[in-house]
């Protein structure tokens, strides 16, 4: 089966975004880890290594079809934020994006009857939902747990629990 033009390029636009997703973890985990959140630092660095594994599928997939995939210069990311909550309000900010656009990829799948796509796609969607309701709960921590010391006290130690680690944990 042939990728059409259009959805060629779109897959290889998802691989700027799971790229910058994975760029803007790291910067993320390592804003963290400098500020003394290491439960957090631990979860986006995982989370970072995460959104490269997406990146990856896109990339084998698109290789596999002989579309060849793009690999893209990735902007530097916001490197420092005024709270852990920003950080998690922009983390979930960037996955509505994400989503918008593998939503995006699956009607021009549906348009151009193209299964392979269609069903390709299927996992990101499922995946999506788990991204953002992760985000949508960690919020709501705040409002539960509080926002003083103790509070994000315990929200980084949810995280650090939290973190699946498919990277070495900072020590
Ligand atoms: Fe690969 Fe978090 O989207």
């Amino acid at each position: 089966m042939k990728l059409s033009p259009k959805m060629k390029k779109a897959l290889n636009d998802q691989v700027i975004l799971e790229a910058s997703a994975s760029n803007n973890y790291l910067a993320m985990a390592s804003w963290c880890e400098v500020t003394g959140y290491q439960g957090a630092a631990n979860y986006f660095y995982a989370q970072s290594d995460e959104e490269r594994t997406h990146m990856l599928k896109i990339v084998h997939f698109l290789n596999v079809l002989g579309a060849v995939a793009t690999i893209p210069a990735v902007k530097a990311p916001t490197s420092s934020y005024t709270s852990l909550e920003e950080l998690i309000k922009t983390a979930l900010k960037n996955e509505q994006s994400v989503t918008k656009a593998i939503h995006n990829m699956v009607e021009i799948a549906q348009k151009e009857k193209d299964h392979s796509t269609y069903a390709f796609l299927e996992w990101f969607v499922n995946e999506q939902i788990q991204e953002e309701t992760k985000f949508e709960t960690l919020l709501q921590k705040f409002d539960l747990l509080g926002r003083d010391n103790l509070g994000i006290n315990e929200i980084d130690k949810f995280l650090a629990s939290e973190a699946t680690a498919s990277t070495t944990p900072v020590a």
